[in-house]
């Protein structure tokens, strides 16, 4: 078996929150684009654009969004790292251009901007539930929080949505695949507790709120035109299930490893997701042990579960098992009917302006879910397999299998 490389096995210092890849957005909401820039692929790695731009049409997607998205035309382009479709083995960069850019480009011009536009878009009272006060504080920028909000801003998810589609490719190789879906709007459940496999099967591209469930789909569309209509804003859950994983993906020896806390770390970075569950995590605290775990059988010499309420990781390792996790979110900060604030240079209250906002962004989460799960899951995949070559990287892969083989096959 290939050994993987030390170099990438640890890699000490600040910001280490993945083992193998590495990986950079830039840009702002408003600049000429964002960039993502993906390093520690394998080369030799064949990549589908048409599946990457299939993710980022995803992320655009969802009743209840903002005028933005009609500006928006989101494709990928590659400026490096990628020869006929194949990885390099150097960084992959993924640029996203932002179609509004051209009504913003003397406010955000990058040496020098139009000083009467840029003080009539300042943003001086901080937006609760927003970056506006805190990144304002953390980097002395009160004076005009545009200059926070516009990198704290969720388009930088688009740059996510193009690393993750990746990522995804690189797991689909190995079998593992991924599913997600809106589990619930605002107080409306669409599907109780954690999801499964099956139960996300329902889902249509078309869907416009990412539901299982399409009898439940008016109902949703109704409540958006209902916040809408009221200037209100909306949140929900997001559920997702990755199937294919072998087990012993993650770390039982070292906090900072374990697979659920890492996942959680990458779920609760997206903009509005305020918690993370793995499998039936808040169910059981409020159950008796016989009824919170998951028996392990043993069924024509294989290890079998009739539950799954673990939700596929068991000492921040992952089990076999398909990986459960919800994503909850909370309401869009920018209400149109304002919010309680203060004007920060005349120290005066005033309701908080309202720039064109989305109502409700749950039906772009299940994808930008999936991109972050993608992306910690083929970090710790190659972290575990290792290889320059994605030949390297298969030998290992069938290393691994066969030494699991007792005990798991791939599907
Ligand atoms: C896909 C997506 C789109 C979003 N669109 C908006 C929006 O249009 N208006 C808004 O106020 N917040 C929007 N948000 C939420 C803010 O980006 C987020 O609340 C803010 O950056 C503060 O970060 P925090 O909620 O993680 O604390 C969106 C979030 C996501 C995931």
């Amino acid at each position: 078996m290939l050994v993987s490389d030390e170099r990438y096995a640890c890699r000490p210092g600040p910001g280490m929150s993945l083992r193998r890849l590495r990986l950079l957005t830039g840009g702002e909401s408003h600049g000429p684009k964002l960039t993502a820039v993906l390093e520690g692929l394998p080369a030799g790695l064949g990549l589908d654009r048409g599946l990457i731009d299939d993710w980022l049409a995803r992320r655009q997607h969802g009743f209840g969004r903002g005028g933005r998205q009609r500006i928006e035309h989101d494709v990928v382009a590659v400026s490096g790292g990628l020869r006929d479709g194949r990885t390099l083995g150097g960084p992959l960069v993924l640029e996203l251009a932002n179609l509004d850019w051209k009504s913003w480009a003397e406010v955000m011009d990058p040496w020098t901007t139009d000083a009467g536009l840029a003080a009539d878009r300042a943003v001086t009272r901080p937006r609760p539930g927003h970056a506006d006060f805190s990144g304002g504080a953390a980097t002395d920028q009160l004076a005009d929080m545009r200059n926070v909000l516009e990198r704290a801003s969720a388009r930088e998810t688009g740059a996510r949505v193009m690393a993750g589609a990746v990522c995804a490719q690189l797991l689909a190789r190995y079998g593992v695949g991924l599913r997600s879906a809106v589990l619930q709007l605002g107080p409306l459940v669409v599907a109780e507790g954690p999801p499964s496999w099956d139960g996300l099967a329902g889902v249509r591209s078309d869907s416009p709120l990412v539901t299982p469930h399409p009898d439940r789909e008016e109902a949703l569309v109704e409540a958006v035109r209902a916040a809408r209509a009221a200037g209100d804003t909306l949140g929900g859950v997001v559920g997702a299930v990755v199937r294919g994983l072998p087990p012993g993906l993650g770390s039982h020896t070292h906090w900072d490893r374990k697979l659920d806390g890492r996942l959680v770390q990458a779920l609760v970075s997206i903009h509005s997701v305020k918690a993370a569950a793995i499998g039936a995590g808040l169910e059981v605290a409020g159950r008796p042990g016989s009824e919170a775990h998951d028996p392990i059988r043993l069924v024509d010499g294989r290890l079998t579960r009739d539950s799954n309420r673990a939700g596929g990781l068991e000492g921040g390792v992952t089990n076999g098992e398909d990986l459960v996790v919800r994503a909850f979110l909370k309401p869009i900060s920018t209400l149109r009917r304002g919010l309680p604030s203060v004007d920060l240079p005349t120290r005066e209250p005033g309701a908080t302006a309202w720039e064109r906002s989305d109502v409700t962004a749950i039906g772009a989460a299940p994808v930008i879910v999936e991109a972050m799960l993608a992306l910690v899951l083929a970090d710790e995949l190659l972290a575990k397999l290792g290889g320059d070559a994605i030949a390297d990287t298969d030998a290992a892969w069938k290393a691994l299998c066969s030494r699991l083989e007792p005990w798991w096959r791939p599907e």
